[in-house]
């Protein structure tokens, strides 16, 4: 069936890999693509797809409250998959109202437009909310796992603004009958991670033979998924998910910080042909970050049994692909690290945006 739709922050990390696999997977679809490009939009993730014929890109805010409306007119989508965040903690602690105006204030924004398109004809139309974990707060380490009933209890404001736009989204299905539906994801690892992040920056680090930053004793424990298991859940949610529901999505797959960051030094060190226990010399231990929840943990049990998704990859062999991949992909981590990327993809491939 035809549809169109728009996804948003689709130049980022787990966005490009949706928008990747909605564009390849469903030619049927026109898949609209809008971001603002922000430090962490980098168009060249979507270079082996920019020339599809049912792909677009729009670069717009989603807090744009002309624009937006103005697109849903012009475009009548017949679904939203709502990516665009400001996505890091630390970024959140120095500056929280760029994680208000864009998280709360731009779903909101979104919330209105795909509200007053819809006004006539809501049947078979889908406002799909992508969410974090860490809406849920910390776990202690007693093996419990957050499950769809699990309180929120958010303490950055990373995971204030990711709950507030959640509780908006479900308010609009409880007061407009908005169709909705959300998932809480744990932390996702893989290609075209902005190193910002611990996966990309430690890999990085190790290459070039720099520091490994880890907070307090990395004893924080986080359940990982590759970012590719992630969007094929997207999917199956956005197409089969009820409205009105949460869906949790997790790898069942916990690592301290410290094993994980040992994990990928002994993985280096093989494809650096480095000597064993070489890169680990490198571990160094800051200063833990304030409010720095100490396990995260999901229960995907409703996902798997409801709608038959199951992770593909297990963690070493995900961890081993990406590292492949950066090892491989080093021109596009250098652009990233020195800023270059910001304007070489209009550069190199003359695409205006
Ligand atoms: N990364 C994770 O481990 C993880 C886990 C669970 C949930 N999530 C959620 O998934 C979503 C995507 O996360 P990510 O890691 O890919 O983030 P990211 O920071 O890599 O990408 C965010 C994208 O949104 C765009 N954007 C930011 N502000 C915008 C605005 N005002 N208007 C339009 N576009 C804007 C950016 O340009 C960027 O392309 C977020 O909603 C995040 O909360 C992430």
């Amino acid at each position: 069936m035809k549809k169109t739709i728009l996804i948003t922050g689709g130049a980022g990390f787990i966005g490009s890999h949706v928008v990747r696999l909605f564009v390849r997977q469903y030619p049927e679809y026109q898949i609209v693509n809008l971001d603002a490009l922000t430090y962490a939009g980098n168009l060249e993730n979507l270079k082996d797809i920019a020339q599809y014929p049912n792909y677009t890109f729009v670069k717009a805010d989603i807090t744009d409250e002309v624009f937006i409306p103005e697109l849903f007119r012009n475009y009548k989508f017949d679904g939203v998959i709502h990516l665009a965040a400001e996505s890091h903690v630390d970024r959140s602690i120095s500056d929280p109202m760029a994680f208000i105006r864009t998280n709360v204030f731009g779903t909101v924004n979104l919330l209105n437009a795909a509200r007053a398109a819809w006004k006539e004809h809501v049947e078979g139309k889908r406002f799909y909310h992508v969410s974090t974990d860490e809406v849920y707060g910390a776990l202690d380490f007693d093996g419990k796992l957050f499950t769809e009933a699990s309180r929120y209890d958010p303490h950055s404001p990373y995971s204030a603004s990711k709950a507030s736009s959640d509780h908006f989204v479900r308010t609009y299905h409880d007061t407009y009958g908005m169709p909705v539906v959300i998932s809480n994801c744990s932390n996702n690892y893989g290609a075209n991670h902005f190193p910002e992040k611990l996966i990309p920056l430690s890999i990085n680090n190790i290459k070039n033979k720099k520091p490994i930053p880890i907070y307090g004793k990395g004893e924080n424990v986080r359940d990982w998924l590759w970012v590719e298991d992630h969007a094929r859940a997207i999917d199956l949610i956005f197409h089969r998910g009820k409205s009105g529901e949460t869906y949790n999505i997790g790898g069942n797959n916990e690592w301290t910080n410290i094993d994980l960051i040992r994990l990928l030094c002994r993985i280096m060190d093989k494809k650096l042909g480095r000597r064993e226990g070489e890169s680990e010399t490198l571990i160094t231990f800051v200063k833990d970050r304030s409010g720095h929840d100490l396990r995260y943990a999901i229960d995907s049990t409703k996902l798997k049994t409801e709608l038959g998704w199951e992770p593909s990859l297990q963690f070493e062999e995900g961890l081993e692909k990406t590292v492949d991949w950066y090892l491989e992909n080093q021109d596009w981590l250098e652009r990233v690290i020195n800023g270059a990327y910001r304007d070489y993809y209009e550069k190199q491939y003359g695409h205006k945006v």
